[in-house]
C-alpha cells in the first residue's frame, strides 16, 4: 500500500509524463508541417518514450493496490518561432520533469518508502540522459549558427541521433 503523499505525488507525476508526451508530438507535428523530418521523427519517438513513461507509473501505482489516475490532457503549444527556441522548450520542460522526480523522491525518503525509491531510480538516470542529449543537441545547434542553410544542417545531426536511437534499440531486443 502507498503512503497517501507519495500515491498523490505519483499521480501529479502521470500528469507530467503525460503532458511532455503531448508537447513533443505538436513538436512533432510542428517539424513535420516545417519540412524538418529528422526533428519530426526524433519527437515523434520522444513522444512514445514519454507515453511510456506515463504508463510506466500508471502500472506501478496499480501493483501497489492504489488506483492510478489518468488526467485530462493540457493543451500545447502548436507554433514555435524556430526549431533553436523548440529545443530551448525541451531542455526546459526535461529539467522541470526532473525537478518533479527529485521532489518525489524526497517525499518516499521521508516516509521511508523503499519500493518507490527503488521504482524511480529508473526514472532519475533516465532524466540524466535526456537533459545530457538535449543540451548536446543544444551545443550543436550554436556551432551550427544561424546561417543559410542552417536547418538542413541541424536536420542532418539530429537524423543522426535517431540512427543511434534505432541502433540502440534493436540492441536491446536482440540482447532480451
Ligand atoms: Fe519522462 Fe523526459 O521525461
Amino acid at each position: 500500500m502507498l503512503n497517501e503523499k507519495v500515491y498523490k505525488a505519483l499521480n501529479q507525476q502521470i500528469e507530467v509524463e503525460a503532458d511532455s508526451s503531448a508537447i513533443y508530438l505538436a513538436m512533432a507535428s510542428w517539424c513535420d508541417k516545417e519540412g524538418l523530418a529528422g526533428c519530426a521523427q526524433f519527437f515523434y519517438a520522444q513522444s512514445d518514450e514519454e507515453r511510456m513513461h506515463m504508463l510506466k507509473l500508471v502500472h506501478y501505482i496499480n501493483e501497489m493496490d492504489a488506483h492510478a489516475i489518468v488526467p485530462g490532457l493540457t493543451a500545447p503549444k502548436i507554433d514555435y518561432p524556430s526549431i533553436q527556441d523548440v529545443f530551448q522548450i525541451v531542455y526546459k520542460q526535461e529539467k522541470l520533469v526532473t525537478e518533479s522526480i527529485h521532489k518525489i523522491m524526497d517525499i518516499c525518503n521521508e516516509c521511508n518508502d523503499h519500493a518507490t525509491i527503488h521504482f524511480l531510480q529508473w526514472y532519475v538516470a533516465e532524466q540524466r540522459e535526456e537533459e545530457a542529449q538535449v543540451r548536446e543537441i543544444l551545443d550543436k545547434i550554436r556551432l551550427i549558427g544561424s546561417g543559410g542553410q542552417s536547418l538542413y544542417y541541424i536536420d542532418k545531426e539530429i537524423e543522426k541521433i535517431n540512427k543511434k536511437r534505432i541502433a540502440a534499440e534493436a540492441e536491446e531486443e536482440a540482447a532480451a
